[in-house]
């Protein structure tokens, strides 16, 4: 894992990467009158990434950052500079350097320098020949404190952890494999983990989660985990719960081919960041009760799979008519929603790449929420999100779509209409929680089949950084 520290310009790594203000280039100091000039030619030029030899025959970057009220709008731009001079670095083999704040504006390193450490991720495990190295070290110069520095340092270490898991293939996280990951990450960060198995699920008559897995060779898993800290600022706690389906092929409602099964692997991507931002939080030891569940099972077809028409009783005795197998995860979702509700939550909020249509309305750019709780829990998140550009947009969650979910012969049906499907979804798990509530599906955002900047290829690790932002907020 990557060192980030604050450092004083002597100490500091050779490499250096020097922020400063487009607007007043003369703040940079040490530079002589011929640099000056050409640093002034090279923004003429709309350059903002200017690239030196210094005197002493190292590197550095002279980044222009452009000032801007819109202080989100501000900190994105720096991620993708960040992002942007990585690659230089990675080019230049270099294997650590110093972020030097030489601008008149406060802390700009601090959202620079997490493009920089977001974007050099590479998931290799399965590479016999490792490309280039990560960084291993990057100092910064700047006021800001080291508690900044150890949260940011959490929070990378989160989404690094979230892209794993998302990008392990099934063959190798299996659900008890996941809730094993969990484990692993509870005892690093002192979070209490109980891993709930079959037998005692079968006691608990979780009829979702357990309908599920019937046509699985693997067990499910059901883990919870729970951050509760002595300081902690709230007395009811927010319970998270992610969807985690490790594989998802439709089961008998097989996934129409061509390539719609292909990434399924990213099917626990809501239990991938709801974990992993526990994990950041504890990290970074903020004051605030948090408690997660996670429902882990893979969904597959065979003799012994459950079938479009049966009847499933869940965890809170509704029955549930199953009309399509591909709508699996509002199945598991829906037992441990129930389960939040002895725990008397402030709020439950589940994440989970929940339906291609949520996907298809808004693209990857970010996720769909929505729910029953008060507006004033909508514009915590909507903030957060733009903070960290983890954003999500409001859907209806109007008592008229409820009609689409009346069963003929069970309480309801696991499935919708043709319209609205992210709705109906969200809705649907609306009837298992008695707490306010909130839905967040990140089908979209959480996995990519391309690179964009600070978010790498594949597993993207998304809403850790929102879920940790968020509370850090709640925790002031
Ligand atoms: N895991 C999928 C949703 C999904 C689709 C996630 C694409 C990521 C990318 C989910 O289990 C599913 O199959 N949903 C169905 C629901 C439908 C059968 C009501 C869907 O969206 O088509
Ligand atoms: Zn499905
Ligand atoms: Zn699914």
């Amino acid at each position: 894992m990557k060192k980030i520290y604050l450092g004083s310009s002597k100490e500091m790594p050779n490499d250096k990467i020097y922020l400063f203000s487009k607007e007043k280039p003369e703040t940079l100091e040490n530079l002589d009158p011929k640099q000056l000039a050409f640093i002034k030619n090279q923004l003429a030029k709309e350059i903002s990434i200017i690239e030196m030899l210094s005197n002493e025959n190292r590197m550095e970057w002279f980044v222009a950052v452009e000032k801007n009220d819109d202080c989100q709008k501000m900190a994105e731009t720096l991620r993708i500079q960040g992002s942007k001079v990585l690659a230089k670095i990675k080019a230049q083999k270099i294997s650590s350097v110093g972020v030097i704040n030489s601008s008149n504006m406060d802390h700009i390193s601090l959202p620079f320098v997490e493009g920089v450490a977001l974007a050099d991720y590479k998931f290799e495990k399965y590479l016999t020949k490792k490309e280039d190295a990560p960084l291993n070290e990057i100092a910064i110069e700047d006021r800001i404190t080291p508690e900044a520095i150890e949260e940011l340092q959490a929070i990378i270490k989160g989404v690094f952890k979230a892209r794993d898991l998302v990008n392990e293939p099934q063959s190798f996280l299996s659900a008890t494999q996941l809730s094993k990951e969990i484990e692993e990450m509870g005892k690093e960060a002192r979070i209490k983990i109980s891993v709930l198995n079959k037998k005692k699920i079968e006691s608990l008559e979780m009829g979702g989660l357990l309908g599920v897995n019937k046509g699985s060779v693997a067990p499910p898993t059901f883990t919870i985990m729970e951050y509760k800290p002595k300081n902690a600022k709230n007395k009811k706690p927010i319970v998270f719960v992610g969807k985690g389906v490790v594989y998802d092929t439709g089961g008998l409602s097989l996934k129409p081919t061509p390539a719609s099964m292909d990434y399924m692997k990213s099917d626990m991507g809501g239990a991938a960041a709801v974990s992993c931002a526990t994990y950041a939080i504890a990290l970074a030891k903020l004051p605030y009760h948090v408690i997660t569940l996670i429902p882990a099972t893979d969904n597959r077809p065979s003799g012994e799979a459950y079938a479009p028409g049966d009847v499933l009783t869940m965890y809170n005795k509704k029955t549930v008519e199953v009309l399509n197998t591909d709508a699996e995860g509002r199945l598991i979702l829906a037992d441990a929603l129930s389960y939040a509700d002895q725990y008397k939550p402030e709020l439950v909020m589940d994440v989970a790449t929940l339906t291609g249509a949520a996907a298809i309305a808004i693209g990857t750019e970010g996720a769909v929420i929505m729910g029953n709780a008060e507006d004033r829990y909508f514009e915590e998140i909507d903030r957060a999100g733009y903070n960290v550009h983890e954003r999500s947009v409001r859907f209806p969650f109007w008592e008229e779509y409820g009609e689409m979910l009346k069963s003929d012969i069970a309480d309801l049906k696991n499935l919708g209409g043709r319209e609205a499907g992210a709705i109906t979804a969200g809705m649907f798990l609306e009837n298992f929680t008695e707490s306010p509530y909130i839905h967040l599906d990140i089908a979209g955002p959480a996995y990519l089949h391309n690179e964009n900047n600070y978010l790498t290829k594949g597993g993207t690790g998304f809403g850790v950084r929102l879920l940790f932002e968020w509370i850090k907020t709640r925790s002031k």
